[in-house]
């Protein structure tokens, strides 16, 4: 998160003695990235953080592979997941790489019992229904319809929803989750040309500093295992930190997207980048304006890349068959593009209402189990005239 944040009570320099009012220390603890090269954010904990009671056994949390080579363009009926009570057994990741999960849940349940963290992957979660509030331990974001949670790596989270109807999309990712960087200036600030600014984004606030002891369950995922730790203290004792490593929220809402006279390629409307895929959001928006425009886009070959696209909301201009929660795969090594008939009706058309993520990898994906399950299995098929 290349923006400075700070909540709650600091002492003016770092490292050195932090006086409770008793007179005791606080312990602080450097939570950093890429070791100590990466952004980072200086925390203050009312106990150690490091009092760990138990280890239970671990769950192996991998995803089943169906399809480990894949060139079938596939449409998944992303609503048929089927809602879970809690949220980490209602993700079901559906396509997958060395670099990215990508998944859909539907959870029904708040996080109550349990604190959990992933200790492998940055979190991208996209709230397509349901609001509540991420509870962290850097302080509360609350989310709703429309909403891009980065939840980077490590952070001990809890999601609370305020009704059992929640529909999310993920990916964990095993790279750092950033902004565009053609979009930032030396210093990490958002330039005039980026399709969103500092101002739009929703910063933890509301830190809630827990002084309890007991015992606390954390669930941390690493290496594709889910551990059950327990803890001697609240996980959420922090009374105050500064940085630049944390959770952040912002609204796919708040994209002002980038038109054109003739069509505008895919990267104007990337949102998120990683070293190894983008996020990009197609929001409702002004079609191109030549007197000749196509507005749909021409048939194209993602050569070297694999594109997810998952849809929100609104008429997807260029494919027929499509509603909300549907996921479509275009694989790498063939091409594809707008279907029969929907080139030419988009022609003199003057805009667009779709809302849909896109997220491209530059590794071909894996198909699950979980994914076949709800693959139409005939999308390959449906450009035949
Ligand atoms: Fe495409």
């Amino acid at each position: 998160m290349p923006i400075y944040h700070k909540l709650g009570k600091i002492p003016q320099k770092r490292h050195t003695q932090f006086e409770k009012p008793d007179g005791s220390l606080y312990y602080e603890q450097l939570f950093g990235t890429i070791g100590f090269d990466g952004m980072s954010s200086l925390l203050y904990h009312i106990h150690r953080p490091t009092q760990v009671k138990e280890v239970g056994e671990p769950l192996d949390m991998s995803p089943k592979i169906a399809v480990e080579k894949n060139i079938t363009s596939r449409k998944l009926i992303g609503f048929d997941v089927e809602p879970k009570k809690d949220f980490l057994e209602s993700r079901e990741p559906l396509l997958v790489n060395s670099d990215v999960h990508v998944g859909l849940a539907a959870p029904k349940q708040s996080m109550s019992s349990y604190f959990y963290k992933n200790a492998d992957a940055d979190e991208m979660l996209f709230i397509h229904k349901g609001s509540g509030t991420l509870k962290t331990f850097l302080g509360n974001i609350p989310f709703e319809y429309g909403d891009y949670l980065i939840i980077p790596r490590g952070m001990i989270y809890q999601i609370e929803f305020d009704t059992e109807d929640n529909r999310i999309l993920y990916a964990e990712s095993f790279h750092p989750i950033y902004t565009p960087k053609r979009y930032r200036n030396w210093f990490g600030q958002l330039l005039e040309h980026s399709p969103f600014c500092e101002r739009d984004y929703k910063l933890p606030q509301d830190l809630e500093a827990h002084d309890e002891t007991g015992e606390f369950l954390m669930k941390i995922k690493k290496q594709g295992m889910l551990h059950s730790l327990v803890y001697a203290t609240h996980p959420f004792d922090v009374v105050g930190w500064d940085g630049y490593n944390f959770p952040y929220g912002f609204s796919i809402h708040n994209f002002e997207p980038i038109t054109g006279r003739v069509h505008q390629p895919p990267p104007v409307h990337q949102t998120f980048e990683t070293g190894t895929f983008v996020i990009c959001s197609f929001c409702p928006r002004l079609y191109d304006y030549h007197p000749k425009a196509i507005p749909a886009p021409y048939n194209h070959s993602n050569i070297d890349s694999d594109e997810v696209l998952y849809y929100v909301d609104g008429d997807f201009m260029s494919r027929t068959g499509i509603g909300p929660g549907y996921i479509s795969l275009h694989p790498a090594g063939i091409p594809h593009g707008p279907h029969p008939g929907t080139y030419e009706a988009s022609i003199g058309k003057k805009g667009t209402e779709e809302l849909a993520v896109m997220i491209d990898t530059f590794k071909p994906l894996q198909v699950t189990e979980n994914a076949l399950r709800i693959d139409d299995g005939e999308y390959y098929k449906s450009w035949i005239e």
